[in-house]
């Protein structure tokens, strides 16, 4: 049975499988060039904010099982199977840029001492693996097999143990039989449990990840393009995704309209998905995500614009106060990548308001790629005087607020819940203007029996 395992590449994505490898039993080397990231690794110390990590890292680096280096080599000598999970992050074009995948595989393979098997969970354009086994080949000592497979990684932030342990499918690209078996023993337990297993080539594995987010991002680009719509017709979005999304054709995930998608993912692939297709001379063939990203822009436009709106006020004042309630893409996450909120929470600074933003774990990263805004230790502080209270990003500590509370600390009383999840009756019990992104929450609607209100799936 496979026993060794290396991580290349410990980020989000690495320090996540080389802990879930170790809890499935293996022994484990995570290796990153970044001396200062395996340090904090090695003392069982997370760099980023994700529930249960912290205490799966520290229970396996303590066993022994889990150790991090930033020796290749050791790497190299170690591993029967080497995951390689360096970031791809975007060129100013659109593209991927494969420079750490390059850079790993030139350091890697000539220094493999012993048969393994090289497998891709970073995320690539499709025909990156095929290119990368014409370099594998060309670099493999001799008397040494290496063979190459991709297995592209699915986990959420926020959810990323839960998604590493339990996956929901696992996807082999591979070349041959000896690799799919070896894929079958790192993953037995999985398998076990009942997590399918799609086979395939390496193109389909490739294109299987990408392809995955592109829809996620249309599926919510599509319930905020209704959301627009019913904004204009006095139609719910909430209650039209809920009808749709009963019908299991459908499904009601990721129909949640609002602010739309950020983080380092969807807004990545989608664009790389783009700049790939055209590459290959299938731009038409996505023609279509040109369209889902825009109207993924025009919800953060259309926030900027209310709240400047609601902030016209005709006293001697030159701009409001504005609370920003959520600085990171989305909860349990301290990601501030491409974050809709941050944007919003920018553009409203640049436009002359006075921000202060509040995130239970977003706050440091966001200071350091937006230090213009003020940043508040707690929501009380940055509901203070607003004029305006935006609904960003939604942790459950704002889902929790008594909007009467609320009232006592601000200065006016509009808020926009950008996320359209807070429940509007008590804040318009408390005489707040509250505004939606396509949720109808006129009085009116707050009147319509229960019965009439169909409960998510
Ligand atoms: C996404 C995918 O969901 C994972 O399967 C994938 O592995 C990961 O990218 C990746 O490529 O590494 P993640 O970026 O963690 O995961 O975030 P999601 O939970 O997908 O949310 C993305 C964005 O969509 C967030 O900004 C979220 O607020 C937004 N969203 C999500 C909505 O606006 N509406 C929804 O109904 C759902």
């Amino acid at each position: 049975m496979t026993a060794r395992i290396s991580v290349i590449g410990t980020g989000y994505l690495g320090a996540t499988h080389a802990a879930g490898m170790a809890e499935l039993g293996f022994e484990v080397i995570g290796v990153d060039t970044d001396a200062a990231k395996i340090r904090s690794l090695s003392a069982g110390t997370v760099p980023f904010y994700e529930p249960g990590l912290p205490e799966l890292l520290s229970k396996h680096v303590a066993a022994g099982a889990l150790r991090f280096s930033t020796s290749i080599e050791e790497a190299a000598e170690f591993a029967d199977v080497h995951f390689v999970c360096v970031g791809t992050p975007q060129t100013p074009g659109g593209a991927a840029d494969l420079s750490y995948l390059h850079a790993v595989i030139d350091a890697l393979v000539p220094r493999l001492t012993r048969n393994c098997l090289i497998v891709g969970k970073s995320t690539v354009p499709v025909g990156t693996a095929e290119a990368l086994a014409t370099r594998i080949e060309a670099l493999t000592p001799a008397g040494v097999t290496v063979e190459l497979a991709w297995n592209p990684e699915f986990l959420r932030e926020g959810h990323a143990v839960f998604d590493t342990l339990h996956p929901n499918r696992l996807v082999f690209g591979v070349t041959t039989p000896g690799a799919e078996w070896e894929l079958r023993q790192v993953y037995a337990t999985p398998i076990a449990e009942g997590a399918p297993v799609v086979v395939t080539n390496l193109p389909t594995a490739e294109l299987v990840k990408v392809s995955a987010n592109a829809f996620l991002a249309t599926k919510i680009s599509f319930i905020n393009a209704m959301a627009e719509l019913c904004s204009i017709t006095g139609a719910d979005v909430t209650l039209l995704a809920d009808a749709l999304g009963h019908d299991d054709r459908i499904g009601r995930k990721f129909l949640g309209a609002g602010l739309g998608y950020g983080g380092g993912c969807l807004p990545k692939d989608v664009k790389a998905l783009i700049a790939r297709a055209e590459e290959l001379g299938a731009g038409e063939s996505v023609e279509f995500l040109h369209g889902i990203e825009g109207v993924n822009q025009r919800r953060r436009d259309t926030v900027v614009t209310e709240t400047l709106a609601a902030l016209d006020r005709k006293d001697d004042r030159a701009y409001g106060r504005v609370a920003v309630l959520g600085a990171a893409f989305k909860p349990l996450s301290d990601d501030v990548r491409e974050s809709p909120a941050l944007e919003v929470a920018k553009r409203l600074h640049d436009a002359g308001a006075l921000v202060t933003v509040y995130d239970p774990e977003a706050s440091v990263p966001a200071r350091s790629v937006a230090p213009q805004l003020r940043y508040a230790a707690s929501v009380e502080a940055a509901l203070r005087k607003a004029d305006v209270v935006l609904h960003l990003t939604e942790w459950q500590e704002f889902r929790e607020l008594d909007p009467v509370w609320v009232g006592e600390l601000t200065a006016g009383r509009v808020i926009i819940d950008a996320r359209n999840v807070l429940d509007p009756e008590p804040w318009l019990a408390a005489g707040w203007n509250f505004k939606t992104l396509g949720r109808l929450v006129e009085p009116a609607a707050a009147a319509v029996p229960s019965r009439d209100r169909v409960e998510s799936a």
